[in-house]
């Protein structure tokens, strides 16, 4: 029989593709999402892709009784991949108890529910914001932990700091994925990266503008200490990225995790400046690209990368898709957004 496998936050970005590569191994997906950053077309589209619809609650995670309520109807639910938080980094410091809020009462209805029903595998959405600028580069996962730069990423600090206390005096094991950039969409360009509003991030941005919906990207800060003064990323294709998460959650189920929580960098190992993501934009659409120099952005870091040795060996796994893949697949998903009725 399938396993059934609990994702929150599955009609996201990252989840979405998640569920797809979930459901492509074989596993029976159950879905819970508030819909404040997604759409519902979402679960259709993953449809259109499998074959397969994953069961959909619309859910207040930081309601307690709304999320146990999830774990009743599917008791059987042996791992949970936990993706629903709210990502603004701006947004986090305008209104910061919405972030504390939001992201961390989802978290311990979460771990609480999952006790009850006797289910003890999570895989956590981490960032690599938790380690500000790092000192060295690439970044490690035993480099330090760095004050968070925005309540956002203090709520991700606050999340495995979280998550190890409780895994130290239960039976809950936990991997906690620390991903660095994920950009691009699903080959099928039926899922992707969907900003409500204005964009915040780069690739949206510049797809948006390309299309004729922005009228110019600005390239926040041309005078960093980098090879052409814009910042440095490390961009990770998002169906490598989704690819990590069940590696990850059948590294619990089939207990070969060494440790009751193991944390893992998720990225390419490569980092690339803003205008080098430019430049491969323009080369995989063969679009020319309307953009500016414009001030730095406040609370961005110079530079980071990601060292990926730990997840390559321990994990056997390893981002696939090039910096041209990523970006001709996010321009194929914007292309194609006009056609999907939203
Ligand atoms: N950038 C621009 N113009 C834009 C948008 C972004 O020049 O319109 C630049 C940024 O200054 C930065 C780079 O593009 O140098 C990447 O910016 P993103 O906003 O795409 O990504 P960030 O690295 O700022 O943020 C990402 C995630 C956050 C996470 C953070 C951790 O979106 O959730 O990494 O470092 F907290």
């Amino acid at each position: 029989m399938a396993k059934k496998i609990l994702v929150t936050g599955g009609t996201g970005y990252i989840g979405s593709h998640t569920v797809v590569e979930l459901i492509n191994e074989g596993y029976e997906v159950v879905i819970a999402d508030n819909l404040s950053n997604s759409f519902a077309f979402v679960i259709d589209n993953i449809e259109k892709i499998t074959g397969v619809r994953p069961y959909f609650y619309k859910t207040e995670l930081t309601d307690a009784g709304a999320t146990k309520a999830i774990f009743d109807k599917h008791p059987d639910v042996c791992g949970v991949i936990h993706f629903a938080a709210l990502k603004a980094v701006g947004e986090s410091v305008e209104k910061p108890l919405l972030y504390y809020h939001n992201n961390l009462f989802s978290l311990i209805n979460i771990i609480q529910a999952m006790e009850e029903i006797g289910c003890h595998n999570l895989v956590f959405s981490s960032s690599c914001t938790v380690y500000g600028q790092p000192d060295e580069l690439p970044v490690r996962e035993t480099s330090p932990i760095l004050p968070a730069l925005s309540p956002y990423g203090n709520t991700k600090q606050i999340a495995e700091e979280m998550i190890k206390d409780k895994a130290g005096i239960s039976e809950l094991k936990a991997i906690l994925l620390r991903y660095f950039n994920p950009i691009g969409a699903h080959a099928s360009a039926l899922i992707g990266e969907l900003p409500i509003g204005v964009p915040n991030n780069l690739v949206p941005f510049i797809t948006q503008t390309a299309i004729g919906k922005r009228k110019e990207l600005s390239v926040f800060g041309n005078d960093y200490q980098t090879p052409d003064g814009t910042c440095i990323r490390d961009y990770i294709h998002v169906v490598d990225l989704a690819k990590a998460h069940i590696i990850s959650l059948e590294r619990l189920l089939d207990k070969r995790n060494k440790n009751s929580v193991e944390v893992f960098n998720i990225g390419t190992g490569k980092g690339y400046s803003v205008l080098e993501v430019i430049n491969a934009f323009e080369s995989a659409s063969k679009v020319k690209l309307q953009y500016k120099f414009a001030p730095r952005r406040q609370g961005d870091i110079e530079q980071i990368w990601a060292d990926t040795d730990y997840a390559n060996e321990e994990l056997k796994w390893c981002a696939e898709r090039n910096l041209f893949e990523m970006l001709e697949s996010a321009w194929k998903w914007e292309c194609n957004l006009g056609t999907l009725n939203l």
